[in-house]
């Protein structure tokens, strides 16, 4: 009896050891401790031995080897099933980090490079950035710059009013502003001269898109208001900063023109090193009715200010014919910068 143990015993450990496969050591599982098991088999001819030390003796044999094979089985499972961890895992492999071939770097929008240039050439000549609403009242937008209600100048504006009624107010006063220049009041309402700011920002028109318009374009505010301003600071800033931001090749010019909110009043123009003049923006003296709305005293401040377009300035540093080019989306257009 104790023989035939000890060969159920290795038979079933050589056929654990042999299992290539967990499917292989569960059927093994099913088959060596079933009923069925040789092993259990034995175990029902116990009743047949003669004498009760023998029986002792063969039933604890039957108990180790059966322990010795669930022992052999659960070994063997641990084992395949690491194995096949690790080929899975070898098999799923995915390195995020892996990249073929040099990335490709994106750049920032033309306008916003131009943007962050005209910050940083400002905040080198010593101004500070100030920033206002897209959606502004008709008063800060037209009433404080000296535009009052029926003024022509607001005309040329082509505003689009918000559908808003502000809580007691009156129905139309609430537009996307169509200038940065509101920015100017904001500041003077509420911070003490001396004031050296520049005002970044989005605008709105009803214009028409053409190779030099956009409805929804980009300025630049500039306001100084300290004592004893004149003329001569206003064109020695223009100056200091066109050569500034274009180069030393380039200079800058005044023509006479008008704004209700300066005066006097210029059109600012810079000429490249080749001679042609390009128009920037406007420029002037601020307005005494301007400094009044801003709650300054004509007699006691002085100050000039300068708004100009941003997309004509990107459009004439990168040689773009027409301005539209920009908003296209074109991956094919921005790919040239
Ligand atoms: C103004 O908007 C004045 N607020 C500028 C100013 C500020 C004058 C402070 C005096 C003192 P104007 O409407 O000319 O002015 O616009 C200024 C600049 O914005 C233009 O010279 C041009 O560069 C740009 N611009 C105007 N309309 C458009 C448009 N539709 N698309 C793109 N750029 C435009």
């Amino acid at each position: 009896m104790l023989s035939h143990i000890t060969a159920a015993r290795d038979a079933a450990l050589a056929s654990i050891a042999s299992a290539a496969t967990l499917d292989e050591v569960n059927d093994l599982t099913s088959r060596l401790t079933g009923k069925k098991g040789d092993l259990a088999q034995l175990k029902t001819r116990l009743g047949s031995l003669a004498s009760i030390d023998d029986k002792k003796a063969a039933g604890q044999a039957i108990n180790d080897a059966m322990a010795a094979v669930a022992a052999a089985l659960e070994s063997r499972r641990a084992a395949l099933g690491s194995e096949a961890l690790a080929a899975r895992i070898e098999r799923e492999r995915l390195d995020l980090t892996e990249f073929v071939g040099a990335p490709k770097r994106g750049h920032a929008h033309l306008v916003t490079q131009a943007w962050e240039r005209l910050e940083d050439t400002f905040v080198g000549m010593g101004f500070q950035i100030a920033e206002g609403p897209e959606v502004e009242t008709d008063w800060h937008n037209f009433e404080a710059l000296n535009m009052g209600d029926g003024h022509p100048a607001r005309g040329e504006f082509d505003t689009l009013f918000v559908d808003h009624v502000p809580p007691g107010g009156v129905a139309g006063t609430t537009l996307l502003r169509t200038h940065t220049s509101p920015v100017q009041i904001r500041t003077m309402l509420t911070q003490e001269p001396p004031i050296y700011i520049v005002a970044p920002g989005r605008v709105f028109r009803r214009d028409t898109p053409d190779a030099t318009h956009m409805p929804v374009f980009h300025q630049i505010e500039g306001l100084v208001v300290d004592r004893h301003i004149t003329m001569a600071d206003l064109a020695g800033t223009i100056e200091a900063f066109t050569k500034a931001f274009f180069g030393a090749g380039f200079t800058s010019r005044l023509r006479p023109s008008y704004f209700p909110f300066t005066e006097p009043s210029a059109e600012f123009d810079i000429q490249r090193p080749n001679g042609d003049w390009i128009e920037l923006g406007g420029c002037g003296m601020v307005h005494p009715n301007v400094l009044r709305a801003g709650g300054l005293d004509p007699e006691e401040w002085s100050g000039f200010a300068f708004g100009f377009g941003i997309d004509r300035m990107a459009k004439e540093r990168h040689g773009v014919d027409d301005i539209r080019e920009m908003y296209s989306d074109d991956i094919r257009f921005a790919e040239q910068f």
